[in-house]
């Protein structure tokens, strides 16, 4: 049977951590995977998830399956941390939701309701985008455009060739596919201001928003990371959403994620979660539930929530002075554009204007380690290494 099976190429990403691992200079700096990282290196178990699974260890009382949508006390509190709890949505009951493997396990699962609804549409996704979102979705059956964004010169977002370029190429009922905040993997997220003018456009063409929020918490706080799905729930009569616990409570291996179809009409709520429940059930019959009980019991309990958003804001807060550091060591002739972007740039990425041959450069002069593209986690930075990391990448370019 597997005689004929031929290996598949290693993520681009596994290649980059295994050439770090291997490397033995101790002066090594890890910008490549996508995991948040402290001063040391580490990705630590936040306090707010040991102090809640020591407890729940302790409560739990019941291994048995959790049902195909998982568990909803935790979809409820996720949903009332991101829109607020008193969002009419919320109130008015038209949010269908399904608790899921990761925000891979979302997207996926919100993609294959998308197919049921929409066989024929297409999603566009950004230029770049994170580099699961194509294999994901397009697996689900679905066929996929990509829509230009960023830019590799002024490390910006080309605003006016995204509208322009919706415009001319997606047809009505086609899916827009935006990251919430803290874009993966250039940092690029669209200010307040275009997300305004975003969703009239989109409710004018007929355009419909999958919106992936895998990084809630860490860009800019939470009022300002939710800002552009309000906007579009306040605009658009229909959203869905993928959310992801992986960063923001470092849950990355317990697999904590939901998806959420807001609708016109709680009934339409109704439905949608028993789509997800039924799709899921082909796929993966049900969610694991330990990521999700550790975040309600986090989020239900006054003291573990303090601790936690004390935690959140630690990441997002360190991840921002690393974010100045660099910015002020890039402001040097020729490092100007870099200097504005990671300051303006939001979230763990950054896509730096590096060929792949000067990525290999800061990989072998200078023991710093990238993507290809450009991407970096400044997370794998600290404030002792971000001169010579700095100094490293004026130098090749
Ligand atoms: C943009 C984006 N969406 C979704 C995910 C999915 O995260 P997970 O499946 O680990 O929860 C990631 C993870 O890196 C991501 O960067």
């Amino acid at each position: 049977m597997f005689e004929t099976l031929e290996p598949r190429p290693n993520d681009a990403i596994i290649e980059i951590m295994q050439k770090c691992k291997a490397d033995t200079r101790e002066h090594k700096i890890d910008l490549g995977v996508g995991v948040y990282k402290d001063d040391t290196g580490e990705t630590v178990i936040l306090k707010s998830v040991k102090m809640a699974e020591e407890m729940w260890c302790r409560e739990e009382t019941t291994k048995t399956y959790v049902g195909t949508t998982g568990n909803q006390n935790y979809c409820d509190d996720m949903l009332s941390l991101i829109l607020g709890a008193d969002h009419p949505v919320i109130t008015e009951g038209r949010v269908g939701a399904s608790q899921t493997a990761g925000g891979s396990g979302a997207l996926r699962l919100g993609a294959e309701l998308l197919k049921v609804v929409a066989p024929d549409a297409t999603v566009w996704a950004s230029t770049p985008t994170w580099a699961n979102h194509i294999p994901l979705i397009s697996s689900a059956g679905l066929k996929m455009g990509s829509y230009p964004y960023y830019n590799r010169e002024t490390l910006g977002v080309d605003f006016e060739e995204m509208l322009d370029y919706l415009d001319q190429n997606a047809k009505r009922g086609d899916i827009v596919l935006l990251h919430g905040c803290c874009h993966n993997p250039t940092g690029a997220d669209l200010s307040s201001a275009q997300w305004d003018r975003l969703a009239p456009f989109m409710l004018e063409r007929g355009l419909f928003p999958y919106v992936d929020l895998a990084y809630f918490g860490l860009g800019r706080g939470k009022a300002e990371d939710s800002y552009g799905l309000l906007k579009l729930i306040e605009i658009l009569p229909e959203v869905l959403l993928a959310g992801s616990c992986s960063k923001n409570f470092a849950l990355y291996r317990e697999r904590t994620g939901f998806i959420a179809a807001i609708t016109q009409t709680s009934e339409k709520a109704d439905i949608a979660k028993s789509q997800f429940g039924a799709i899921q059930r082909k796929i993966i019959s049900m969610p694991p539930d330990h990521g999700a009980a550790i975040v309600t019991r986090i989020l239900r309990d006054e003291s573990l929530r303090k601790v936690w958003e004390g935690e959140l804001d630690d990441m997002r807060g360190r991840m921002r002075d690393l974010r100045l550091l660099l910015s002020e060591a890039f402001n040097v002739q020729g490092g100007e554009a870099m200097s504005r972007a990671v300051k303006d740039q939001n979230g763990m990425f950054s896509t730096l204007p590096l060929s792949p041959q000067q990525a290999e450069r800061l990989r072998s002069e200078h023991a710093v380690y990238m993507m290809n593209s450009g991407r970096m986690n400044i997370a794998g930075a600290n404030a002792d290494n971000i001169p010579r990391l700095a100094e490293a990448i004026l130098a090749v370019l």
